[in-house]
């Protein structure tokens, strides 16, 4: 018999944003994620309105919009979010930060590209189809979905996030949505060394 999965435990986010420095966290990265960089040369998207689910310190949010998207960024923590706007603003961009949960979602409009780098991965197992219903909703008809999460691979880490196989991400997400592509890579960060990661692209038909 499928044992269920283990229960996780994640930091209270509104807290930790309140305390620490962004670069201190083991997600940060300055630039553009490198897997989020090559997703987007593969759907050859180079413009159009992006969501930023749990953008945290705001950095993708950030590159996204100097690539020239519109980016709407959102996350559960309201210090993330003053912080990540008082970061884009130095950078003079104009991205719509927005304190919001994604499993209790205000949001009423719909993204061509929809990214997750690191929120799907810290949410319950039973609230993923509650997340995959919510975030069907956001992306348009023939947008895409971007997923960077923890993988199965990644075994010397003792706590941290759930962890996913390429299948069970295609489980979990393809009845909604078409995988166009998941691939074994790391999530850039903090940390040595780096964690083994999924990322995956997605498109709604
Ligand atoms: C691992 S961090 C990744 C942050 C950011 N995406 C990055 O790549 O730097 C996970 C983020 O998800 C946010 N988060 C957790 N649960 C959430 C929820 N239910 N709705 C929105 N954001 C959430 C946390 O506050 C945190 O910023």
């Amino acid at each position: 018999m499928k044992r269920p999965a283990k229960p996780v435990e994640f930091p209270d986010w509104e807290k930790l944003y309140n305390e620490e420095e962004f670069e201190s966290m083991p997600w940060y990265i300055a630039g553009m994620d490198p897997d989020i960089e090559a997703g987007l040369r593969y759907i050859a998207v180079t413009s159009g309105d992006v969501l930023d689910i749990g953008t945290g310190p705001g950095t993708q949010a950030i590159a996204l919009a100097e690539h020239g998207f519109h980016v709407t960024a959102t996350d559960l923590s309201a210090s993330a979010i003053a912080k990540a706007l008082k970061a884009a603003r130095k950078k003079h961009l104009d991205i719509d930060f927005i304190t919001d949960d994604i499993l209790r979602c205000k949001l009423d409009r719909q993204f061509d590209i929809v990214v997750d780098r690191g929120c799907f991965h810290v949410l319950s197992p039973a609230m993923r189809p509650d997340y995959v219903h919510t975030v069907h909703g956001l992306v348009r008809t023939g947008g895409f979905l971007f997923i960077k999460c923890f993988s199965k691979m990644e075994r010397t880490m003792k706590d941290g996030p759930y962890r996913f196989s390429p299948d069970e991400l295609a489980g979990i997400f393809g009845k909604r949505f078409i995988v166009e592509y998941t691939e074994e890579t790391v999530f850039h960060g903090t940390l040595t060394p780096l964690p083994r990661a999924l990322f995956s692209v997605m498109k709604k038909l």
